[in-house]
C-alpha cells in the first residue's frame, strides 16, 4: 500500500492512448462508495472522454502554477485523453469539502491501479467548463480531473530551505518535496 501512495502522484503529461471506458467508470464508481458526511452523496461525475470534447476542456484548465509554462503545460501531444468532473449537488443538504477530498483520494486511486495517472485542477474556468459540459442548474462544478497513461515519473524528495515548490530534474521527471515525519507529527503527551 505505502508503495502505492508514493507512486499515486499529480501527473501532467500523457500518452496520446485513449483511457477504456470501463476505467473511468470503476473510477467513479470507486468515489461513489467513498466516506461521506452523513452518507448524503452529494457529489457528481461527468466523464468526458471523447476526442473532441477532450480537446474542448483542454484550453480551460491551467496546469502547474510553479513552473515556468514551457515545462509545466503539457504539449499538444502529452494532453491528458480524459477529464472527469468533480460536481457538487447543491440541491441537497450537506455538501462539504470533506467529501470531495475523499472522492478524489478514491477516485484517482482506482485509477491509478490501472496505471492511469491523474491531475486534480482547481485552476479551471468553471464559467466556460460549466456551459461545455452543459450542466444542469444546481450542480457546481467543483474541480477537473485530469487522466491518461503518464510519460513521466515523479519522485519524492526531501524538502529543501522549507520550499514546498516542485520542480523538474534533467529527465523532465517531477520532484515533490514532502515535509518529513519530524515536522507533521507533533509530539505532545
Ligand atoms: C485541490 C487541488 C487542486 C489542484 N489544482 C491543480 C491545478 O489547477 N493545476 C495543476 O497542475 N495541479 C493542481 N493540483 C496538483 C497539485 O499541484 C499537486 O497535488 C501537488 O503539487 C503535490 O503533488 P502530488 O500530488 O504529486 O503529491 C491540485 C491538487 C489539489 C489537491
Amino acid at each position: 500500500m505505502m508503495e502505492f501512495l508514493r507512486s499515486r502522484r499529480t501527473y501532467r503529461r500523457f500518452a496520446q492512448r485513449a483511457v477504456a471506458p470501463e476505467i473511468l467508470t470503476e473510477a467513479v464508481d470507486a468515489a461513489r462508495i467513498a466516506s461521506c458526511g452523513a452518507n448524503r452523496q452529494t457529489v457528481r461525475y461527468c466523464i468526458v472522454e471523447s476526442p473532441a470534447a477532450v480537446a474542448a476542456v483542454q484550453p480551460l484548465v491551467h496546469w502547474a502554477a510553479y513552473l515556468p509554462r514551457e515545462q509545466g503545460t503539457p504539449q499538444p501531444d502529452e494532453q491528458p485523453t480524459a477529464f472527469i468532473a468533480i460536481l457538487q449537488d447543491d440541491r441537497l443538504p450537506g455538501a462539504n469539502d470533506v467529501d470531495i477530498g475523499l472522492a478524489l483520494g478514491s477516485l484517482t486511486a482506482a485509477a491509478w491501479a490501472h496505471g492511469v495517472g491523474s491531475c486534480i485542477m482547481g485552476a479551471i474556468d468553471r464559467p466556460a467548463l460549466t456551459k461545455l459540459l452543459g450542466l444542469p442548474e444546481g450542480l457546481r462544478l467543483c474541480y477537473m480531473v485530469a487522466l491518461g497513461y503518464p510519460t513521466h515519473e515523479s519522485h519524492l524528495v526531501e524538502i529543501q530551505d522549507g520550499s514546498v515548490k516542485y520542480y523538474l530534474d534533467e529527465n523532465r521527471n517531477y520532484c515533490v518535496p514532502k515535509r518529513g515525519m519530524e515536522e507533521i507529527l507533533i509530539k505532545t503527551l
